[in-house]
């Protein structure tokens, strides 16, 4: 593919959060992660500069006299606030790095400061959206992990119920595959959410670290993943948003989804674009009709997302890239999956049909359930014929090639042309072929027996 592959996206920003020492991420993410307030108030306010200034002298990094020496300095040039940094910087007093990981540390300050009940230990991990910390909840002296939603959220109080609402539901979730909800709350005008702590990495870090995910254990993620959309669908949760990035493999190997039950502010689309530019972030697992902005987004949608990461996980790549976020998003409504075995020759012939059939365009085409895919991955496992994915791949290629003939139509009918759906078109071009050639062997015979 001419786009930058997602492994060359992998820029540290995601990878190593849970794994890394102390606050890994610090070192790597920016000061704004944490929430816009922290961000703002660091680039525009001078009252950032003075807490940054006394905890640089607390610690040892600069002296006193140094300080006012250099704050001394700035008033006189009438330097812009947030000049302090730079200036200590330029002074070589301190480095950027050791600015950016006491940056972090005080917003942990924060952030703790503002959620009774539990101490904040480390920033995880920052989403397009959030920032994830562990915690330890005081009360039961446990480890947690809190997301906090960034405070610009905090007005739409239509979001805000929904949040309360859905992750009430969630706290109701018992499954070993699914991460426990365990509170909502509010803090200030900070709003969090408390979930289990899960010490091990994402799906994500798995392929950033190995490229390719062995097939055998790459089942062994889906099949539990699957088995915890089972459970999710029918209480009625819809996740929207099965990516590596929230699949977690804990340290004894039980892989479990994460952000079930968290309500978004946004549409599916705007949450997909957010990421963008972000590692793995663009929209890679994204659901046709999600893209489309659907309302009535089902089970299937779920069954996409863990397709794309299926599909990711065994041959390494993403099953449409592109330099931007639309471009992603076309490719996942228009463009022919390119069959993961002809990615990855090494995949067995099952696993790419449970592959293909999850990644049909048209939800009609996928499994019916993620009970279904259960069924497929489990007959895959003991090398028997697939109950309900058909052998797509042929008719893909064929699918493909009128796709590409037919580039000058309507989207809708490439899309017919380029989805699963077409397999029925065909059955039905073989079937009208077969009786029309024995009508003109009838006819012939006829004509011959006169
Ligand atoms: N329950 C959890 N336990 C441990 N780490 C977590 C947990 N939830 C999230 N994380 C970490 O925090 C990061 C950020 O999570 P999130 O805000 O949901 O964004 P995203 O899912 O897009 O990465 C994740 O990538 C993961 O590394
Ligand atoms: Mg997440």
């Amino acid at each position: 593919m001419t786009d930058p592959t997602p492994e060359s996206d992998a820029s540290p920003e995601g990878a190593p959060s849970a794994s890394s020492p102390e606050g890994g991420s610090a070192a790597e993410a920016p000061a704004s992660a944490a929430d816009g307030d922290a961000s703002d108030r660091s680039r525009s306010g001078t009252g950032f500069d003075t807490v940054l200034g006394r905890v640089l002298v607390e610690r040892g990094f600069i002296t006193g006299d140094e300080l006012q020496e250099c704050v001394g300095r700035l008033a006189k040039a009438g330097e812009a606030p947030g000049g302090l940094s730079q200036l200590l910087v330029r002074e070589e007093l301190v480095t950027e790095r050791q600015l950016q990981r006491l940056r972090s540390d005080l917003e942990t300050d924060r952030a703790s400061r503002h959620i009774p009940g539990y101490r904040i230990v480390k920033k995880l991990g920052a989403g397009a959206m959030a920032t994830v910390y562990l915690a330890k909840q005081l009360s039961l002296d446990r480890p947690v992990a809190i997301k906090l939603l960034p405070r610009r959220f905090s007005s739409d109080t239509k979001f805000i119920e929904r949040f309360y609402r859905e992750g009430r539901a969630a706290a109701k979730f018992n499954d070993q595959n699914i991460v426990g909800a365990y509170d909502v709350g509010q803090a200030g005008d900070q709003h969090y959410f408390v979930m289990e702590y899960v010490d091990g990495e994402t799906v994500h870090d798995r392929i950033a670290k190995a490229g390719r995910v062995p097939e055998a254990e790459a089942i062994g993620i889906v099949r539990q993943v699957a088995s915890a959309l089972v459970h999710a669908h029918d209480q009625g949760f819809i996740h929207r948003d099965i990516k590596p990035k929230n699949i977690m493999i804990g340290s004894t190997g039980t892989v479990k989804l994460a952000d079930l039950g968290l309500a978004r502010a946004v549409s599916d689309r705007e949450a997909a674009e957010a990421e963008a530019g972000k590692a793995y972030g663009t929209p890679y697992y994204i659901s046709p009709e999600q893209i489309r902005g659907r309302t009535d987004i089902g089970p299937a949608a779920d069954l996409y997302g863990l397709g794309a990461t299926f599909y990711h996980m065994v041959t390494g790549r993403v099953p449409f890239s592109g330099k931007t976020p639309n471009e992603v998003m076309n490719r996942h409504l228009k463009s022919t999956l390119t069959p993961p075995d002809h990615v990855n020759p090494k995949l067995s012939a099952a696993t790419a049909q449970i592959i293909e059939m999850l990644l049909a365009k048209d939800p009609a085409d996928r499994y019916r359930d993620a009970g279904q895919l259960l069924e497929d991955l489990d007959a895959a496992a003991r090398g028997e014929a697939l109950a309900h994915a058909r052998g797509t791949t042929d008719l893909a290629s064929v699918a493909a090639s009128i796709a590409q003939d037919a580039s000058t139509q309507p989207t809708e009918i490439r899309q017919v042309a380029s989805s699963g759906g077409s397999n029925t078109g065909h059955v039905m071009l073989i079937v009208g072929l077969a009786a029309s050639v024995v009508v003109n062997l009838v006819l012939l015979l006829l004509l011959l027996t006169r």
